[in-house]
């Protein structure tokens, strides 16, 4: 399995048959160096309803019939534009046929840009090839995130950007309780607001922690052996 970062948080998955989406925010995204029209996932993961997130999902979706993957209300906003989609709700698992979805809680809000309430901000375990990978959505640090960890994760995705969400001194905590394989660091440098230093914090996680940081650009793949 490969795991490309696109930028932001937008992160695309390619397993043996297909590949999977997860907040492909790239068109208007500043960091991103890909062309939405170069992907075509069979799959779409939806964290949140931010426009930060949601990105181009509408347009590969109706392009290339990707099945949406998200909360019920993000589900039920894209059904109406004739997308379509399969809903869950923190704790709930799905196996879908690339691999299993389970949602966890997220502490964000959701809505879309037009105001359109987009239920429960998530965060999003996908079990796939023999692999866990935990993509933390948009969140603040949270004692649970332990009980996420419980079960060896391969790779976290954690937000690190400050502001909207944790910062690179509580990711490391974050980093403490999931007690993944690598971590890679998202959500940062892609506006004025969110501007870290991805390096200190693998130095931070390296020296506090035994799990190993990987630090990606936009368009870099790290792939799991
Ligand atoms: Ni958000
Ligand atoms: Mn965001």
């Amino acid at each position: 399995m490969q795991l490309t970062y696109l930028g932001h948080s937008a992160v695309e998955l390619e397993l043996s048959k297909s590949s999977v989406l997860i907040d492909p925010f790239i068109t208007n995204n500043p960091v991103a160096k890909a062309n939405a029209d170069d992907f075509t996932p069979s799959h779409i993961i939806l964290t949140h309803a931010h426009g930060d997130h949601v990105g181009d999902t509408e347009d590969i979706a109706k392009r290339c019939g990707a099945v949406v993957i998200s909360s019920f209300e993000i589900v039920n906003y894209f059904a109406s534009k004739d997308i379509e989609g399969h809903g869950m709700n923190p704790g709930g698992s799905f196996q879908f046929s690339f691999g299993k979805v389970k949602f966890t809680p997220a502490w964000h809000s959701s809505s879309f840009p037009d105001g359109t309430y987009g239920g429960m901000p998530m965060g999003v375990i996908i079990e796939a090839e023999g692999k866990r990978i935990y993509h933390a959505g948009d969140t603040a640090l949270f004692s649970d995130m332990q009980l996420i960890g419980k079960k060896a994760l391969d790779i976290a995705l954690l937000p690190i950007g400050d502001n909207f969400t944790m910062g690179p001194e509580d990711a490391v905590e974050a980093v403490k309780l999931l007690r993944p394989k690598t971590v890679i660091p998202i959500h940062y440098n892609t506006f004025g607001q969110i501007e870290q230093d991805a390096h200190a914090f693998k130095q931070a996680v390296e020296a506090e922690t035994s799990s190993q940081c990987v630090v990606l650009s936009a368009n870099d793949s790290y792939k799991m052996e």
